[in-house]
């Protein structure tokens, strides 16, 4: 069939029809300019993929008379882009020509042509989804697009269930085909440490595994990801465009760390020396009290070798260090603890702890910073509330994910930081149900593909300089109900689809039964990708 580009996914942010169409019965022949060598041998291995075997015979059969797609860079080139989107976004801008004889895909930069491939190969893909219904084609169009926020996430939850490295790469594949370009891994946590890091084999060793429970059954659910398979996924995320950002969650959820290192927690200081303490892998969900203790400089050279090996295998300038839902019940009991906020000039009350928390995550922060890295915390980090605080203060620069609500992200723009908004009221959470019913998978919430498509990033009652903090939006999968990698894409998609585009498009986001009917293409595409969407109609 012929494909429409009115049905891409994000919409596009100008496009004009053209004469006649590319022809795709015969493949398309890419050839890259100079520094577009990377766009074009993704387009190679996405038009392999998608297109019949025979057509991809024919094209290196015959060479001649094979439509070609020239990709360039253009220094200096200037693009359309939304209203208020700051420059670091126009490095995704690009310009998409086709025509009958092929077309070309420039940018300014090259992270604007791995955006511009995605949606040739939407278009391929629609193209190649309906055999019966005539040659393979593409209308002729000019695309000028752009997004409004440079931060277009997509999170996936490794500790609470196992995803293969292989999965992992289809779901980067997924996410660049709607133009995302940041995969933050959650790697650690209460039910699973997963990053087995040289030098320190005992952390994934004693904590990659987890009981399971469900359905009176004991099973070991068990796991871990080598520094050969961290090696070959941040490269796969590379070619596609997309910025790998490691979690490591401190100073709570770290049962499975404490698995291996119970001498890290407030329950060996009130044990006292001598007597041991034990702690494996959580098999509950929740939130649980025995996090890692303040008052034990070990703590710190532990996570310091953690983020040498860390750092040495994620080439990403941000570093996640967790920070959400750490109850102070041992803190308060610690007596190391107590000395160390005595030290400290803090108090025994909630503030006192709250205050012990932000100059934990400052020196967590520090140990980054001597590595060249960004620090990046959920929202709580903002809790002790004292800005320029000195050596309670988390640093300057570490930006805020904001998943609590809207407020976090105001208060953090407010002070001065980058913020990620990921809302769990409504919005970005894609581990809630999709609908309000009895029987429908999910936990916790519910959040309707509409929901998600109105999602606005920037939290009201911001100045222009408040607003221009807000670095863009970020889909959070977290993995307790997620038991296979089928029931992932069920609860990624279509939701997925309806973030990518609040992440893309301008501030006026249009009309949401528009958005519905590009779905109906874009499933075909999903289709053809073998996804498992939702298909219930309703929400
Ligand atoms: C979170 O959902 N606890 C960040
Ligand atoms: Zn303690």
């Amino acid at each position: 069939m012929t494909a429409d580009p009115r049905d891409l996914m994000p919409a596009v942010l100008s496009l004009k029809a053209g004469l006649g169409r590319l022809d795709l019965s015969r493949g398309l022949g890419i050839v890259p300019g100079p520094g577009c060598e990377a766009p074009a041998e993704l387009l190679r291995t996405w038009l392999a993929a998608d297109l019949p075997a025979t057509v991809v015979q024919a094209q290196l059969a015959s060479g001649e008379g094979v439509p070609v797609l020239r990709l360039g860079l253009e220094a200096g080139l200037v693009l359309p882009s939304p209203p208020g989107a700051p420059e670091e976004a126009r490095r995704e801008a690009y310009r998409l020509d086709l025509g009958p004889g092929g077309g070309s895909l420039v940018a300014g930069w090259v992270e604007g042509l791995f955006r511009g491939a995605a949606c040739l190969r939407q278009l391929v893909l629609s193209a190649v989804s309906a055999p019966g219904e005539g040659l393979p084609a593409i209308a002729a169009c000019r695309i000028e697009d752009s997004p409004r926020f440079p931060w277009r996430g997509l999170m996936l939850d490794t500790a609470r269930n196992f995803f293969e490295p292989a999965f992992i790469e289809r779901l980067l594949d997924l996410a660049a085909l709607h133009r995302l370009n940041v995969f933050h891994w959650h790697l650690t946590d209460d039910q699973a440490w997963r990053l087995d890091l040289p030098g320190l084999p005992e952390l994934a060793r004693l904590g990659g595994r987890r009981l399971d429970r469900r359905y009176n059954v004991e099973r070991w659910k068990t796991g871990s990801y080598s520094a050969a398979d961290v090696g070959r996924i941040v490269a796969y995320a590379a070619a596609r465009g997309i910025t790998v950002v490691p979690e490591v969650e401190t100073p709570g959820h770290v049962v499975a760390l404490l698995s291996s290192h119970p001498e890290l927690s407030c329950a060996a200081a009130m044990a006292g020396p001598g007597a041991s303490v034990q702690f494996s892998p959580e098999d509950r969900y929740g939130i649980f009290e025995d996090i890692l203790c303040a008052g034990n400089d070990e703590v710190f050279a532990l996570l310091d070798k953690v983020f040498e090996g860390l750092c040495a295998l994620f080439p990403g300038p941000w570093v996640h260090v967790g920070g959400d839902e750490a109850p102070k019940a041992r803190w308060r009991e610690c007596p190391r603890c107590a000395k160390r906020r005595e030290a400290l000039g803090l108090g025994p009350d909630e503030a006192g702890l709250e205050s012990l928390q932000a100059w934990f995550m400052g020196r967590v922060g520090s140990l980054l910073a001597a590595r060249g890295k960004r620090m990046l915390g959920w929202d709580e980090i903002l809790d002790a509330g004292v800005p320029g605080a000195g050596s309670m203060a988390i640093p300057a620069d570490a930006l805020v994910m904001s998943w609590r609500g809207y407020e976090g992200g105001a208060a953090g723009a407010r002070r001065g930081h980058g913020v990620v908004m990921c809302p769990q009221t409504k919005a970005c959470y894609l581990d809630h149900k999709q609908a309000d019913r009895p029987g429908e998978a999910g936990q916790l919430g519910v959040c309707t593909l509409r929901d998600s498509w109105s999602f606005e990033p920037v939290p009201p009652g911001l100045g222009p300089e408040e607003e221009a903090r807000i670095l863009g939006g970020q889909a959070n999968l977290w993995s307790e109900q997620l038991y296979s990698e089928s029931v992932v894409e069920y609860m990624a998609f279509p939701r997925l689809c309806a973030l990518a585009e609040a992440f893309w498009r301008p501030r006026a986001r249009g009309d949401y039964q528009a958005f519905l009917a590009r779905l109906e293409v874009h499933k075909a595409r999903l289709d053809r990708l073998g996804v498992n969407y939702r298909k219930a109609l309703s929400d």
